[in-house]
Protein backbone atom coordinates (compact mmCIF):
# COMPACT_ATOMS: atom_id res chain seq x y z
CA UNK A 1 0.00 0.00 0.00
CA UNK A 2 1.07 3.56 -0.49
CA UNK A 3 1.29 6.33 2.17
CA UNK A 4 1.53 9.80 1.50
CA UNK A 5 4.24 11.40 3.26
CA UNK A 6 4.22 15.33 2.50
CA UNK A 7 7.69 16.72 2.73
CA UNK A 8 7.57 20.28 4.20
CA UNK A 9 9.06 23.09 2.23
CA UNK A 10 10.00 26.91 2.02
CA UNK A 11 13.09 28.61 0.43
CA UNK A 12 15.49 30.86 2.00
CA UNK A 13 15.47 34.34 1.45
CA UNK A 14 11.86 33.31 0.45
CA UNK A 15 10.68 36.98 1.76
CA UNK A 16 12.81 39.50 -0.21
CA UNK A 17 13.55 41.70 -3.47
CA UNK A 18 12.29 38.81 -6.15
CA UNK A 19 8.84 39.77 -5.33
CA UNK A 20 7.06 43.15 -6.04
CA UNK A 21 5.73 43.22 -3.42
CA UNK A 22 8.68 43.42 -1.17
CA UNK A 23 10.35 46.17 -3.65
CA UNK A 24 7.14 48.38 -2.65
CA UNK A 25 8.06 48.17 0.85
CA UNK A 26 11.27 48.68 0.22
CA UNK A 27 11.09 51.62 -2.13
CA UNK A 28 9.25 53.65 0.52
CA UNK A 29 11.58 52.44 3.21
CA UNK A 30 15.17 53.30 2.43
CA UNK A 31 16.85 52.18 5.53
CA UNK A 32 17.11 48.68 5.59
CA UNK A 33 17.76 48.20 8.85
CA UNK A 34 15.03 50.48 10.29
CA UNK A 35 12.48 48.23 7.98
CA UNK A 36 13.80 44.59 10.08
CA UNK A 37 12.89 46.97 13.20
CA UNK A 38 9.01 47.74 12.19
CA UNK A 39 7.31 45.28 13.58
CA UNK A 40 3.83 45.93 11.20
CA UNK A 41 6.13 45.99 8.18
CA UNK A 42 8.63 43.41 8.98
CA UNK A 43 5.62 41.42 9.58
CA UNK A 44 4.03 41.70 6.42
CA UNK A 45 7.14 40.99 4.45
CA UNK A 46 7.16 37.46 6.15
CA UNK A 47 4.12 36.80 5.51
CA UNK A 48 4.33 37.98 1.65
CA UNK A 49 5.38 34.99 -0.36
CA UNK A 50 2.82 32.68 1.79
CA UNK A 51 -0.09 34.75 0.73
CA UNK A 52 1.38 33.46 -3.05
CA UNK A 53 2.93 29.99 -1.94
CA UNK A 54 1.76 26.99 -0.29
CA UNK A 55 4.80 27.20 2.27
CA UNK A 56 4.82 25.35 5.40
CA UNK A 57 7.57 28.06 7.05
CA UNK A 58 7.38 31.74 7.74
CA UNK A 59 10.52 32.75 8.37
CA UNK A 60 11.20 36.31 10.63
CA UNK A 61 12.31 39.32 8.30
CA UNK A 62 15.24 40.65 9.72
CA UNK A 63 19.18 40.05 8.94
CA UNK A 64 22.29 38.53 10.42
CA UNK A 65 23.94 41.55 10.75
CA UNK A 66 21.17 43.42 13.70
CA UNK A 67 23.92 41.19 15.75
CA UNK A 68 27.01 44.07 14.43
CA UNK A 69 24.47 46.32 14.85
CA UNK A 70 23.42 45.62 18.58
CA UNK A 71 26.95 45.35 19.37
CA UNK A 72 27.85 49.14 18.98
CA UNK A 73 28.99 48.70 15.45
CA UNK A 74 27.47 50.84 12.22
CA UNK A 75 26.04 48.65 9.80
CA UNK A 76 24.39 50.14 6.49
CA UNK A 77 22.79 48.52 3.55
CA UNK A 78 23.62 50.76 0.73
CA UNK A 79 21.77 50.71 -2.86
CA UNK A 80 23.20 48.17 -5.04
CA UNK A 81 26.38 47.07 -3.23
CA UNK A 82 25.21 44.97 0.18
CA UNK A 83 26.26 45.76 3.75
CA UNK A 84 28.96 48.31 4.46
CA UNK A 85 30.10 48.23 8.18
CA UNK A 86 33.31 50.24 9.37
CA UNK A 87 35.94 47.68 9.91
CA UNK A 88 36.98 46.80 13.26
CA UNK A 89 40.07 44.99 14.34
CA UNK A 90 39.63 44.11 17.85
CA UNK A 91 36.69 43.86 20.60
CA UNK A 92 37.79 47.53 21.57
CA UNK A 93 36.89 48.87 18.82
CA UNK A 94 33.22 47.94 19.19
CA UNK A 95 31.18 50.32 21.38
CA UNK A 96 29.63 47.29 22.88
CA UNK A 97 28.75 48.21 26.79
CA UNK A 98 26.01 44.96 28.00
CA UNK A 99 24.67 42.46 26.98
CA UNK A 100 21.18 43.53 27.66
CA UNK A 101 22.13 47.14 26.52
CA UNK A 102 23.01 45.39 23.05
CA UNK A 103 19.45 43.14 23.03
CA UNK A 104 17.25 46.63 24.02
CA UNK A 105 18.42 47.97 20.42
CA UNK A 106 17.30 44.82 18.45
CA UNK A 107 14.20 43.98 21.20
CA UNK A 108 11.49 45.68 18.26
CA UNK A 109 12.17 41.51 16.45
CA UNK A 110 10.53 39.76 19.38
CA UNK A 111 7.78 42.08 18.41
CA UNK A 112 7.38 40.56 15.01
CA UNK A 113 7.91 37.54 15.99
CA UNK A 114 4.76 37.52 18.74
CA UNK A 115 2.60 39.17 15.56
CA UNK A 116 3.62 36.44 13.35
CA UNK A 117 2.82 33.99 15.95
CA UNK A 118 -0.21 35.25 16.76
CA UNK A 119 -1.16 35.07 12.92
CA UNK A 120 0.57 31.64 12.26
CA UNK A 121 -2.14 28.77 12.27
CA UNK A 122 -0.53 25.49 11.25
CA UNK A 123 2.48 26.60 10.01
CA UNK A 124 6.03 26.17 10.79
CA UNK A 125 7.83 30.05 12.64
CA UNK A 126 10.71 30.03 12.16
CA UNK A 127 13.56 32.70 14.14
CA UNK A 128 17.46 32.86 13.16
CA UNK A 129 20.82 34.40 13.83
CA UNK A 130 24.07 34.40 11.84
CA UNK A 131 26.58 31.81 12.73
CA UNK A 132 29.26 33.43 15.00
CA UNK A 133 32.22 33.11 12.11
CA UNK A 134 30.45 34.31 9.89
CA UNK A 135 29.15 37.39 11.66
CA UNK A 136 32.48 38.13 12.72
CA UNK A 137 33.31 37.84 9.12
CA UNK A 138 31.41 40.83 8.05
CA UNK A 139 32.56 42.51 10.88
CA UNK A 140 36.14 42.27 10.15
CA UNK A 141 35.67 42.77 5.91
CA UNK A 142 33.23 45.57 6.77
CA UNK A 143 30.85 43.79 4.46
CA UNK A 144 30.91 41.42 1.51
CA UNK A 145 34.28 40.38 0.32
CA UNK A 146 35.34 38.41 -2.46
CA UNK A 147 39.04 37.31 -1.24
CA UNK A 148 38.09 37.13 2.92
CA UNK A 149 41.98 38.34 3.30
CA UNK A 150 41.23 40.58 6.11
CA UNK A 151 39.23 37.87 8.03
CA UNK A 152 41.61 34.77 6.99
CA UNK A 153 44.84 36.58 8.60
CA UNK A 154 42.87 38.39 11.59
CA UNK A 155 42.08 34.53 13.02
CA UNK A 156 45.40 33.41 11.82
CA UNK A 157 47.24 36.31 13.49
CA UNK A 158 45.02 37.30 16.51
CA UNK A 159 43.36 34.21 17.28
CA UNK A 160 42.28 35.54 20.48
CA UNK A 161 41.26 38.70 19.55
CA UNK A 162 38.92 36.66 16.86
CA UNK A 163 38.05 34.00 19.81
CA UNK A 164 36.94 36.95 22.19
CA UNK A 165 34.98 38.65 19.74
CA UNK A 166 33.38 35.01 18.59
CA UNK A 167 33.11 34.49 22.53
CA UNK A 168 30.68 37.78 22.69
CA UNK A 169 28.82 37.32 19.32
CA UNK A 170 28.05 33.22 20.66
CA UNK A 171 26.64 35.01 23.73
CA UNK A 172 24.40 37.54 22.37
CA UNK A 173 22.79 35.40 19.78
CA UNK A 174 21.82 32.48 22.15
CA UNK A 175 20.32 35.52 24.09
CA UNK A 176 18.56 36.54 20.69
CA UNK A 177 17.08 33.14 19.97
CA UNK A 178 16.04 32.61 23.25
CA UNK A 179 13.80 35.53 23.57
CA UNK A 180 13.16 34.77 19.77
CA UNK A 181 11.72 31.47 20.97
CA UNK A 182 9.85 32.52 24.04
CA UNK A 183 7.93 35.24 21.65
CA UNK A 184 6.88 32.42 19.65
CA UNK A 185 9.41 31.03 16.84
CA UNK A 186 9.45 26.90 17.45
CA UNK A 187 12.19 26.49 14.80
CA UNK A 188 15.27 28.69 14.92
CA UNK A 189 18.33 28.46 12.05
CA UNK A 190 22.36 29.21 12.38
CA UNK A 191 23.04 30.51 9.16
CA UNK A 192 27.06 29.62 8.99
CA UNK A 193 27.07 31.03 5.11
CA UNK A 194 30.69 31.24 5.18
CA UNK A 195 31.90 27.84 7.41
CA UNK A 196 33.76 26.89 3.82
CA UNK A 197 36.07 29.24 4.05
CA UNK A 198 38.15 27.42 7.09
CA UNK A 199 40.57 24.77 7.20
CA UNK A 200 40.05 21.66 9.27
CA UNK A 201 41.78 22.82 12.62
CA UNK A 202 40.18 26.18 12.19
CA UNK A 203 36.82 25.01 11.38
CA UNK A 204 36.73 23.39 15.02
CA UNK A 205 37.73 26.73 16.77
CA UNK A 206 35.22 29.05 14.51
CA UNK A 207 32.06 26.80 13.66
CA UNK A 208 31.97 23.60 15.50
CA UNK A 209 32.71 25.14 18.73
CA UNK A 210 30.31 28.08 18.84
CA UNK A 211 27.56 26.36 17.03
CA UNK A 212 27.51 23.32 19.65
CA UNK A 213 27.32 25.87 22.46
CA UNK A 214 24.69 27.70 20.73
CA UNK A 215 22.57 24.48 20.50
CA UNK A 216 23.85 22.98 23.61
CA UNK A 217 22.31 26.01 25.49
CA UNK A 218 18.97 26.26 22.87
CA UNK A 219 18.19 22.32 23.91
CA UNK A 220 18.56 23.17 27.58
CA UNK A 221 15.98 26.20 27.29
CA UNK A 222 13.76 24.91 25.17
CA UNK A 223 13.37 21.24 23.95
CA UNK A 224 10.47 21.74 21.92
CA UNK A 225 12.38 23.69 19.78
CA UNK A 226 13.76 22.05 16.31
CA UNK A 227 17.25 23.41 14.99
CA UNK A 228 18.42 23.77 12.22
CA UNK A 229 22.04 24.51 11.03
CA UNK A 230 23.05 25.62 7.63
CA UNK A 231 27.47 25.51 7.92
CA UNK A 232 27.39 26.06 3.97
CA UNK A 233 30.42 25.39 2.20
CA UNK A 234 31.34 22.63 4.62
CA UNK A 235 32.71 19.90 2.16
CA UNK A 236 33.95 17.45 4.08
CA UNK A 237 33.08 18.82 7.51
CA UNK A 238 29.73 17.93 7.23
CA UNK A 239 30.38 14.75 8.63
CA UNK A 240 32.03 16.05 11.66
CA UNK A 241 29.55 19.12 12.29
CA UNK A 242 26.51 16.76 12.57
CA UNK A 243 28.81 14.69 15.09
CA UNK A 244 29.25 17.36 17.15
CA UNK A 245 26.71 19.62 16.62
CA UNK A 246 23.25 18.73 18.40
CA UNK A 247 20.87 19.46 15.34
CA UNK A 248 17.38 18.32 14.17
CA UNK A 249 18.56 19.83 10.79
CA UNK A 250 20.62 19.92 8.28
CA UNK A 251 20.60 22.13 5.56
CA UNK A 252 23.12 21.14 2.62
CA UNK A 253 24.32 22.86 -0.16
CA UNK A 254 25.41 21.37 -3.47
CA UNK A 255 29.12 19.73 -2.00
CA UNK A 256 28.90 16.90 0.49
CA UNK A 257 30.48 13.29 0.82
CA UNK A 258 28.32 10.86 -0.95
CA UNK A 259 27.61 8.98 2.32
CA UNK A 260 26.01 12.11 3.60
CA UNK A 261 22.64 11.52 3.49
CA UNK A 262 22.59 7.71 5.15
CA UNK A 263 24.88 8.95 8.05
CA UNK A 264 21.93 11.80 8.97
CA UNK A 265 19.49 9.61 8.58
CA UNK A 266 21.28 6.91 11.21
CA UNK A 267 21.48 9.27 13.51
CA UNK A 268 17.65 10.79 13.32
CA UNK A 269 18.79 14.44 11.36
CA UNK A 270 16.77 15.84 8.82
CA UNK A 271 18.32 16.92 5.83
CA UNK A 272 16.79 20.72 4.44
CA UNK A 273 17.94 21.79 1.00
CA UNK A 274 19.18 20.93 -1.94
CA UNK A 275 18.04 22.56 -5.26
CA UNK A 276 20.43 24.89 -6.80
CA UNK A 277 19.12 28.67 -6.33
CA UNK A 278 20.42 29.02 -10.07
CA UNK A 279 18.06 26.88 -11.31
CA UNK A 280 14.76 29.25 -10.63
CA UNK A 281 16.73 31.83 -12.83
CA UNK A 282 16.25 29.49 -15.98
CA UNK A 283 13.80 29.21 -18.44
CA UNK A 284 12.27 25.87 -19.43
CA UNK A 285 11.41 22.47 -18.10
CA UNK A 286 14.17 21.54 -16.18
CA UNK A 287 13.45 22.95 -13.16
CA UNK A 288 10.39 20.14 -12.88
CA UNK A 289 13.12 17.72 -13.50
CA UNK A 290 15.73 19.27 -11.02
CA UNK A 291 13.05 19.32 -8.53
CA UNK A 292 12.43 15.85 -8.60
CA UNK A 293 15.91 15.17 -8.58
CA UNK A 294 16.50 16.23 -5.54
CA UNK A 295 13.21 14.42 -4.16
CA UNK A 296 15.07 11.46 -5.32
CA UNK A 297 17.95 12.05 -3.26
CA UNK A 298 16.36 12.14 -0.03
CA UNK A 299 13.78 10.07 -0.50
CA UNK A 300 15.24 7.72 2.31
CA UNK A 301 15.72 10.84 4.63
CA UNK A 302 13.20 12.77 6.79
CA UNK A 303 13.50 15.86 4.19
CA UNK A 304 12.37 19.37 4.54
CA UNK A 305 12.73 20.34 0.80
CA UNK A 306 14.20 24.19 0.08
CA UNK A 307 17.05 25.53 -1.95
CA UNK A 308 21.37 25.07 -1.13
CA UNK A 309 21.52 28.92 -0.90
CA UNK A 310 19.05 31.64 -1.08
CA UNK A 311 16.81 32.62 -3.52
CA UNK A 312 18.59 35.35 -6.15
CA UNK A 313 16.57 38.57 -6.98
CA UNK A 314 16.19 37.63 -10.29
CA UNK A 315 14.06 34.88 -9.39
CA UNK A 316 10.71 34.19 -11.35
CA UNK A 317 8.18 33.81 -9.56
CA UNK A 318 6.12 31.37 -11.75
CA UNK A 319 9.37 28.99 -11.02
CA UNK A 320 8.94 28.73 -7.35
CA UNK A 321 5.23 27.71 -7.82
CA UNK A 322 6.09 25.03 -10.08
CA UNK A 323 8.56 23.33 -7.72
CA UNK A 324 6.03 23.61 -5.23
CA UNK A 325 3.68 21.76 -7.49
CA UNK A 326 6.25 19.15 -7.58
CA UNK A 327 6.58 18.58 -4.37
CA UNK A 328 2.72 18.75 -3.47
CA UNK A 329 2.48 16.00 -5.96
CA UNK A 330 5.52 13.72 -4.68
CA UNK A 331 4.66 10.77 -2.76
CA UNK A 332 6.94 8.12 -1.26
CA UNK A 333 6.35 4.87 -0.05
O1 LIG B 1 13.42 35.64 3.71
C1 LIG B 1 14.32 35.38 4.52
O2 LIG B 1 15.14 34.46 4.36
C2 LIG B 1 14.38 36.13 5.83
C3 LIG B 1 15.19 37.28 5.91
C4 LIG B 1 16.71 37.22 5.73
C5 LIG B 1 17.44 38.28 5.12
N1 LIG B 1 18.77 38.00 5.24
C6 LIG B 1 16.83 39.46 4.50
C7 LIG B 1 17.64 40.29 3.59
C8 LIG B 1 17.63 36.27 6.17
C9 LIG B 1 17.40 34.93 6.85
C10 LIG B 1 18.94 36.79 5.87
C11 LIG B 1 20.19 36.09 6.21
C12 LIG B 1 21.48 36.66 5.80
N2 LIG B 1 21.84 37.96 5.69
C13 LIG B 1 22.64 35.87 5.55
C14 LIG B 1 22.70 34.36 5.65
C15 LIG B 1 22.21 33.67 4.44
C16 LIG B 1 23.05 33.86 3.22
O3 LIG B 1 22.55 34.53 2.30
O4 LIG B 1 24.19 33.39 3.20
C17 LIG B 1 23.68 36.76 5.22
C18 LIG B 1 25.10 36.38 4.87
C19 LIG B 1 23.16 38.09 5.31
C20 LIG B 1 23.90 39.37 5.10
C21 LIG B 1 23.32 40.18 4.00
N3 LIG B 1 22.09 40.81 4.06
C22 LIG B 1 23.88 40.47 2.73
C23 LIG B 1 25.23 39.97 2.26
C24 LIG B 1 22.96 41.26 2.04
C25 LIG B 1 23.13 41.90 0.67
C26 LIG B 1 23.12 40.97 -0.45
C27 LIG B 1 21.89 40.13 -0.59
O5 LIG B 1 22.03 38.91 -0.65
O6 LIG B 1 20.77 40.67 -0.64
C28 LIG B 1 21.83 41.42 2.88
C29 LIG B 1 20.61 42.19 2.55
C30 LIG B 1 19.30 41.53 2.71
N4 LIG B 1 18.94 40.69 3.72
C31 LIG B 1 18.17 41.69 1.86
C32 LIG B 1 17.12 40.94 2.40
C33 LIG B 1 15.70 40.85 1.91
C34 LIG B 1 18.10 42.60 0.64
C35 LIG B 1 17.97 43.99 1.11
C36 LIG B 1 17.37 44.93 0.13
O7 LIG B 1 16.14 45.00 0.09
O8 LIG B 1 18.14 45.62 -0.54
Amino acid sequence: MKTVNKIPIWFMRQAGRYLPEYMKIRSKNPDFLKLCFNPELASEISLQPLKRFDLDFIILFSDILVIPHALGQEVKFLKNHGPLLNCISSKKDLNYMSLNKSLDKISNTFETIKILNAKKSTKNLIGFCGGPFTVLNYMIEGGTSKTHSKIKTFIKKKKEEAADIIKIITEISIEYLKKQIQSGANYIQVFESWAGLLDREEYIDFIIKPNQQISGEIRGFSKHTKIIHFPRGSRNNYKIFAEEVNCDVLSLDQTYPKELPTFLREKGITVQGNLDPQELIKEGEQIEKKTKEVLEKFKKNNHIFNLSHGILPETKISNIAKVIKVVRAYETS
